[in-house]
């Protein structure tokens, strides 16, 4: 594929939407790996005064940011809509009143100019954040992509070709870290906040559980560890003992970790892969990132992460995403619809 792009001697923009949560984004990504611009609008701190992700307050927030952030895009770019070649949209997982403000505004400009529109999988792209910084990683490789809404591990055999190892059963890891969080009341986003207080936590001081499935041993479960850590906290409380929670986020966070990483070098190793990356907000916890660079050192397998910007949702990582899609001859119609639940590999 790389030798296509050669001999096409013609850079390619795409100019990348990303609304499927709550970060309104835009980006305009030069031959699927270099970063032009990169704007993020979060609405963290508006969802953090109700504890979580309100979706309609999203969806009203996307509408009012969109315009903005695509013109800044566009502008740090320095180019116009006259020199992007498509428009790279986040059509599907995600909420659908947020996925609909970017999928409508894609459409728009598409028809408007008469640009070719290229609908993107939100766990696609999260994957695709590995290439922008690591212009060498080329697929098969494995991927365990932990984010909010996800836990997957995945083998990517070629652009835009996946299968699903294992996934998550009940919580996704970043859910159970927000959960987790706000039960010993750290509040949200949880994720970033128990990274940091676990820093002055001991994570052996209290033994949480390491859940497997049984007929499945790539899944993962993390509800059991979420009422665990709740379980305990009221223990404490009925006991009339002290919660010390850096401790209790610290071996929150390690059990986590473990599963995850033995997860997934027992998937790299069974299946053979050399390289295995890592995407998706959880993906910028600190912990995680030096276990599994540890556990790849020891087992000679090459470690991929994005940068934690490029970890949490962007739009950037959209555009990598629907370059190798346009290269593929992925193109949407104008009916190209929001999908709140599409599946990696279904269009
Ligand atoms: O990928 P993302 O921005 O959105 C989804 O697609 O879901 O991921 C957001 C999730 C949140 O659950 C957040 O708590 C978690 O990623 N997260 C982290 C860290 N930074 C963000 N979890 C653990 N450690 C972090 N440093
Ligand atoms: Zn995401």
């Amino acid at each position: 594929m790389e030798n296509q792009i050669k001999e096409q001697k013609k850079d390619l923009l795409i100019l990348a939407i990303e609304s499927s949560c709550d970060e309104t984004a835009a980006s305009v990504v030069k031959n699927g790996r270099e970063v032009l611009s990169n704007i993020i609008s979060s609405q963290i701190a508006l969802h953090t005064l109700y504890g979580g992700v309100v979706p309609e307050i999203a969806s009203r927030k996307h509408i009012e940011k969109i315009n903005q952030v695509i013109e800044e895009a566009l502008k740090e770019a320095d180019v116009t809509l006259d020199e992007i070649d498509a428009i790279g949209v986040t059509y599907g997982p995600g909420l659908v009143g947020a996925l609909l403000v970017g999928v409508a505004e894609a459409k728009a400009i598409s028809f408007a100019r008469n640009i070719p529109l290229v609908g993107v999988h939100h766990i696609e792209g999260h994957i695709s954040a590995n290439f922008i910084e690591n212009k060498m990683l080329e697929p098969p490789f494995a991927c365990l992509v932990v984010s909010g809404g996800h836990t997957h591990l995945v083998a990517v055999k070629d652009y835009g070709e996946y299968e699903i190892l294992g996934r998550t059963r009940d919580d996704a890891a970043g859910e159970a870290f927000d959960k987790v969080a706000r039960a010993i009341g750290l509040g949200y986003p949880g994720g970033p906040k128990i990274d940091k207080i676990s820093k002055e936590g001991n994570p052996d001081a209290i033994v949480f559980p390491r859940a497997k499935v049984a007929e499945a041993q790539y899944d993962f479960s993390f509800s059991g560890l979420k009422s665990a850590v709740l379980n305990y906290i009221n223990g404490c409380q009925m006991k009339g003992e002290k919660i010390i929670t850096a401790d209790v986020a610290a071996s929150f966070q390690k059990a986590v970790v473990d599963v995850l990483v033995e997860h997934a070098m027992r998937a790299a190793k069974e299946f053979g892969f050399q390289k295995l990356a890592i995407a998706g907000g959880v993906a910028s916890n600190s912990s995680l990132r030096q276990a599994m660079e540890e556990a790849c050192r020891e087992n000679k397998i090459e470690f991929y992460h994005p940068s934690p910007i490029l970890c949490t949702d962007n739009a950037a990582m959209i555009g990598a995403a629907a370059y190798y899609e346009f290269l593929k001859g992925t193109r949407s119609g104008l009916n190209l619809n929001a999908v709140p639940n599409l599946k990696l590999g279904e269009r």
